[in-house]
């Protein structure tokens, strides 16, 4: 199916960096958010990232403004009526999709394809809210969406081959690695990342070796871009966890399962970079591995 303009639902984390990229690709784009602070945000991060490609010489000044024309900004679901694809990353609380899909399922015209960027959720669960269930798929990005080449093309047992074709297609054409992926709560790398984040901290609980420690042997010794600790702050403590509890609700297997550093911290509020710390404080110039005490 050709795409001509895409919509975007969200301008957090990923909702900004999946609307800076579809309009780097050429599509104009329409980003929704629930209010003007969360979209001037939103835009505010898209403008700042094209003022640095021109900085670094990775874009022209004029392709920076054309990227920027082709991004609207809105409020109103109204404004995603004409959408070939439109692609949700609001919160990830399936009450919170479902009111938003049931919303606009009578807005966005026939044929269109919606897409869930969820990391956790099941899609299926999302698509029947629709009255388009075959044209509903899972299209998961990576954190951030600029410069993560992965995106998992999620297929639910009741998606069509038109709409998974347009979900690989989109993929394509931003440049990403797309892969298949079946409907299974956390896909591909969610299913391996997370247990993997979950045993680092409770490698930590077991005295294994220090929040530094693990995280330079992992860079070092397997050669991750970051440490488990600095990731898990960096994809967020509080989201880490919520995928955690879903996975461990589907599968009920332990590898899945928070432990009680990441439950406790969560509770305090410790979410991260975004909160200011994590398992690293972030006031200094330096991030500081902190002791969580616990
Ligand atoms: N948005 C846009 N661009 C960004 C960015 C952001 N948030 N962060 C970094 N970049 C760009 C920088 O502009 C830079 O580009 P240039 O060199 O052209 O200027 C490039 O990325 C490299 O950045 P840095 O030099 O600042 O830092 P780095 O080399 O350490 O790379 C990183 C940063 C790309 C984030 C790298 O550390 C990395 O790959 N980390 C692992 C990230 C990861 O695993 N993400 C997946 C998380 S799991 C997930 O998302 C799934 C889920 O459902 C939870």
């Amino acid at each position: 199916m050709e795409i001509s303009k895409v919509g975007v639902l969200g301008a957090g984390l990923m909702g900004h960096g999946i609307a800076q990229i579809a309009a780097q690709a050429g599509w104009d784009v329409v980003v929704r958010e629930v209010d003007q602070e969360h979209l001037d945000r939103g835009i505010g991060r898209i403008e700042k990232q094209l003022a640095r490609a021109v900085e670094k010489g990775r874009m022209e000044q004029d392709d920076a403004d054309a990227v920027r024309g082709r991004i609207q900004g809105t409020l109103d679901y109204g404004d995603l009526g004409d959408s070939d694809l439109v692609v949700e990353a609001i919160t990830e609380d399936l009450g919170m999709k479902l009111d938003m899909w049931r919303e606009l399922d009578g807005i966005v015209k026939d044929g269109a394809v919606l897409a869930t960027n969820t990391s956790s959720l099941s899609v299926i669960d999302q698509a029947v809210a629709t009255k388009r269930p075959n044209r509903f798929i899972g299209l998961h990005f990576f954190n951030p969406p600029q410069v993560m080449p992965l995106l998992e093309v999620v297929q639910t047992v009741t998606t069509d081959e038109e709409s998974l074709k347009t979900g690989f297609e989109f993929g394509e054409k931003l440049g990403k690695l797309t892969v298949h992926a079946k409907d299974k709560t956390g896909f591909i790398v969610n299913r391996l990342l997370v247990p993997y984040l979950l045993d680092a901290i409770r490698a930590y609980e077991e005295g294994v070796g220090s929040i530094e420690q693990i995280d330079a042997a992992m860079k070092a010794g397997a050669n991750h871009p970051m440490g488990p600790f600095t990731l898990l702050d960096f994809v967020g403590l509080d989201t880490t966890k919520s995928i955690a509890d879903i996975m461990f609700d589907e599968y009920r297997e332990r590898r899945f399962a928070a432990p009680p550093t990441l439950r406790k911290m969560v509770s305090a509020g410790f979410y991260g970079r975004k909160s200011g710390r994590g398992f690293y404080d972030y006031s200094g110039e330096q991030p500081q591995a902190v002791d969580p005490g616990l």
